[in-house]
């Protein structure tokens, strides 16, 4: 059985998001998402549309995903690794490098990011719209 493991913010859930989680997912057999809180994303400076708990049910929905867990920090990915015996860490490669040195505990996997649609351009089309 191979875990894995991967984190986002989620909001306004779009067609990369799905395709990120289908290829991660795709990767084993189980796979288990930390989802940035509101109070994380207020410390990162991010704003979503959505709040924490639409965006967990919305993530719940998508059939690629196994488990859903808050990541309220940026220190916590170790823990949550070993907690949940993930073999493998997936990101998009816009975060390519930036978590190399979990590879003492699992493999560390940068998916190529879709391109051309991203969260904060959906928020920007939103607001013209209003
Ligand atoms: N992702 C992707 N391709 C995209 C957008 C996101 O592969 N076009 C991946 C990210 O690399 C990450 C996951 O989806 O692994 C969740 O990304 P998130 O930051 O929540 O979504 P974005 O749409 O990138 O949001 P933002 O514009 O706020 O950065």
């Amino acid at each position: 059985m191979t875990r894995i493991i991967t984190y986002g913010t989620f909001d306004t859930f779009h067609w990369a998001h799905m395709l990120l989680l289908q290829r991660a997912r795709a990767m084993g057999d189980w796979l288990g998402v930390g989802l940035s809180t509101d109070a994380f994303n207020a410390i990162k400076g991010k704003q979503t549309c959505l709040p924490y708990e639409q965006r967990k049910q919305i993530l719940s929905g998508v059939k690629y995903v196994d488990l859903i867990f808050p990541e309220n920090n940026w220190q916590q990915k170790r823990d949550d690794i070993l907690k949940y015996h993930a073999d493998i860490f997936v990101m998009g490669d816009d975060w390519r490098g930036k978590f190399d040195d979990l590879n003492d505990i699992c493999q560390v996997v940068y998916l190529p990011r879709t391109p051309d649609i991203c969260s904060t351009e959906i928020k920007k089309i939103l607001s013209k719209t209003k």
